[in-house]
């Protein structure tokens, strides 16, 4: 890819620029040289990362900050006149933004499953639309769509998220296949648990154990990664060996992770009335 379009020549729009992976990624992109529009709500956060890249030597004409809440209509009507005033065409578009909620499902409030859907899947799959347009006069535009381990294998604590990226891959399997009559690729990656402040910005947190120890995945590495699969056109990458691991047992023995992560669930939530149906509490308590 990179023989007919360099980054320098990239212009590339990273939705969720703010915080975590797409500031990573777009961070990453200025630094290669790319022209890139930064978007996500937080104005402030937005402008610190792109006078931090200004400060280390990136030219201010290149880096693009345009706020937008993307689950509202006006804010991305907005967003795509200021990327198609200052960029002209899209070569990249990088659908990260999205958010977590964990905790059981029973005990959340109906809201929980719509906000995560808004964001997760209904924004990006708007701003997939919205982008097509500018990526089609792109020269050979890419659409890298941010999907999760949870989109291949859906964990309990984290049904409402699970099912969000579930619909994103579906969503990306068939626009892939339609949008080759436009040359757009798409590619969805799926890092495993990252050192950003996701969980903090989950939507709703009752999850009783944190994983925090476990989002040990620098941001740099999974964007260095995802800029990798662009450049070699990879259909879909999944990151850490965990997370591969775990695709790769649920494709064969989906029995197995399925009690493997019966165990994991009793031990986030000791009083998980799906698992004491049948079991006696005190051996639920037990496993804990
Ligand atoms: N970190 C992980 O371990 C991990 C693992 C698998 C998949 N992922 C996926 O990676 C993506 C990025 O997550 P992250 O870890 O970087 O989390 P993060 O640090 O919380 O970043 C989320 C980004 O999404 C933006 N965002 C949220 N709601 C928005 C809205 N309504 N409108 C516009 N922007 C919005 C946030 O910006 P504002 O708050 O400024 O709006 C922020 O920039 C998500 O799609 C997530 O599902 C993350």
């Amino acid at each position: 890819m990179r023989d007919r379009r360099s980054w320098r020549q990239t212009r590339a729009l990273v939705t969720g620029a703010s915080s975590g992976l797409g500031r990573a990624i777009a961070e990453d992109l200025v630094r290669r040289g790319a022209k890139v529009v930064l978007t996500g709500r937080s104005l402030a956060r937005l402008e610190a990362t792109a006078a931090e890249l200004i400060r280390g030597g990136a030219d201010p004409e290149r880096v693009i900050v345009a706020p937008a809440d993307l689950t509202v209509q006006a804010d991305r009507d907005r967003l795509f006149e200021t990327v198609r005033d200052r960029l002209g065409a899209l070569d990249l578009l990088v659908n990260n933004a999205g958010v977590g909620a964990t905790g059981q499902f029973d005990t959340h409030d109906a809201w929980v499953l719509r906000r995560v859907f808004e964001i997760n899947f209904f924004a990006m799959a708007e701003v997939s639309r919205a982008a097509l347009p500018l990526l089609s006069e792109g020269v050979e535009p890419t659409m890298l769509v941010m999907g999760s381990i949870n989109a291949r294998r859906g964990l309990p604590g984290r049904v409402e998220y699970s099912a969000s990226k579930f619909a994103v891959s579906g969503f990306v399997e068939s626009l892939r296949i339609e949008w080759r009559r436009y040359g757009i690729h798409i590619l969805q990656v799926n890092p495993g648990f990252s050192a950003t402040p996701f969980d903090e910005n989950a939507v709703v947190k009752t999850a009783r154990v944190s994983v925090a120890d476990w989002r040990t995945t620098p941001p740099e590495a999974v964007a260095a990664a995802a800029l990798r699969a662009v450049e070699k056109k990879k259909r879909e990458i999944t990151l850490t060996g965990k997370g591969r691991l775990l695709v790769l047992a649920n494709r064969f023995l989906p029995r197995f992770v399925d009690w493997g992560l019966s165990r994991w669930l009793l031990r986030h939530f000791p009083d998980s009335p799906a698992l004491r149906r049948g079991k006696p509490r005190q051996q639920v308590g037990r496993v804990s």
